[in-house]
């Protein structure tokens, strides 16, 4: 918890230099910096143009278990394909379909940036697609769900990156 905060610390010190580094050089305060992380952090923010969703450390944390499990489900999809099991594309097709919860969770998570709560919504409804061929034992339809199902992961990791955030906008 302690290592978390100063972690944090970090990294939010370093988003506070980042604006204050276009008219005053980095590290000008007072606080000794731990090693080189808030420089390397703040040129990987250079580097990385994508739009940052600003999270909360949990929200931030709770996204990539989820983002970590959305691949396990591709890859239980496939395996399944492969072995003419429906009933299991269908199954693991369910966690990153549509659902009340999964659709408040996404707009939490995107409450602060900008079109991710859209997104997110629409590779929900796509994914449900997969689940509907699987129900029908459509095989191409399976197939063709599932990319777009992943393109509609790989269309969001393009445009949209995390940013940890101490706390969140107002109207949040
Ligand atoms: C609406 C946006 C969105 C969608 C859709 C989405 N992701 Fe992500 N995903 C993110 C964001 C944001 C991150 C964090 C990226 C960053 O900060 O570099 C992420 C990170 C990940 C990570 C890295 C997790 C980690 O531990 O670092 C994996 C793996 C991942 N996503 C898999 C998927 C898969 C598979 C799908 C589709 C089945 C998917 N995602 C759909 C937004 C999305």
């Amino acid at each position: 918890m302690k290592t978390e905060s100063i972690l944090l610390g970090a990294v939010l010190g370093l988003n506070a230099c980042r604006s204050a580094t276009e008219t005053a050089p980095a590290r000008a305060s007072a606080e000794p910096p731990r090693a080189d992380a808030p420089s390397a952090q703040a040129t990987l923010a250079e580097l990385d143009r994508r739009t940052p969703v600003p999270l909360l450390p949990m929200m931030a944390h709770h996204q990539k278990e989820n983002m970590r499990d959305h691949l396990v489900v591709v890859q239980e999809i496939v395996t399944s394909l492969g072995e003419d099991d429906f009933d299991g594309v269908a199954r693991a097709a369910r966690r990153i379909g549509s659902s009340p919860q999964m659709n408040a969770m996404c707009s939490h998570l995107g409450a602060g940036a900008p079109g991710f709560t859209e997104q997110a919504l629409a590779f929900h409804r796509v994914a449900d697609e997969i689940g509907s061929a699987a129900r029908a034992r459509d095989q191409a339809g399976v197939l063709s769900a599932l990319g777009r199902t992943i393109g509609a992961c790989t269309g969001c990791h393009a445009t949209f990156k995390q940013e940890v955030v101490p706390e969140l906008a107002e109207h949040h």
